[in-house]
């Protein structure tokens, strides 16, 4: 397939004249009305766990991971050995830097002590791309 070439070795054409004008007018009138997300229980952008890793959501107290691309994991933040809220997920562990407790973020197993059990799995529903945590 051939396309026309267009004229060669004109070389000055004129940008469109739409730059420097004013824009000081604001678009769209306040509504007041507060953005709501419609997800009912507390949706959660599944774009948010990374995969291999988690997020720990601490105010309600319970961590996601996604230890494979679209396959997700929810367990509950308590460390098993004496109740610290876990601190982060790294490199495939659940972390509880009370006493160095690890946990696996693919079954919330323990991948060092000095907890002696997994953390409780949670129930989470997919919904398109977000996430729900019963
Ligand atoms: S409370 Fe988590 S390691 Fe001790």
């Amino acid at each position: 397939m051939s396309t026309p070439s267009p004229t060669v070795g004109g070389g000055t054409t004129a940008p469109p004249a739409n730059t420097g004008g004013p824009t000081g007018a604001p678009t769209g009138a306040p509504t007041g009305a507060p953005t709501t997300t419609a997800a009912t229980g507390g949706g959660i952008k599944a774009d948010d766990i990374p995969v291999g890793g988690g997020t720990i959501f601490k105010d309600q107290n319970f961590v996601i991971t996604q230890p494979t691309a679209g396959i997700f994991m929810a367990f509950d933040a308590t460390c098993q050995h004496m109740g610290c809220q876990v601190t982060n997920v790294r490199a495939g562990k659940i972390n509880c830097l009370c006493h160095g407790s690890q946990y696996n973020i693919a079954d919330g197993s323990v991948a060092r002590g000095p907890s002696q059990g997994p953390l409780p799995a949670k129930k989470v529903t997919v919904f398109g791309d977000t996430l729900t945590v019963a």
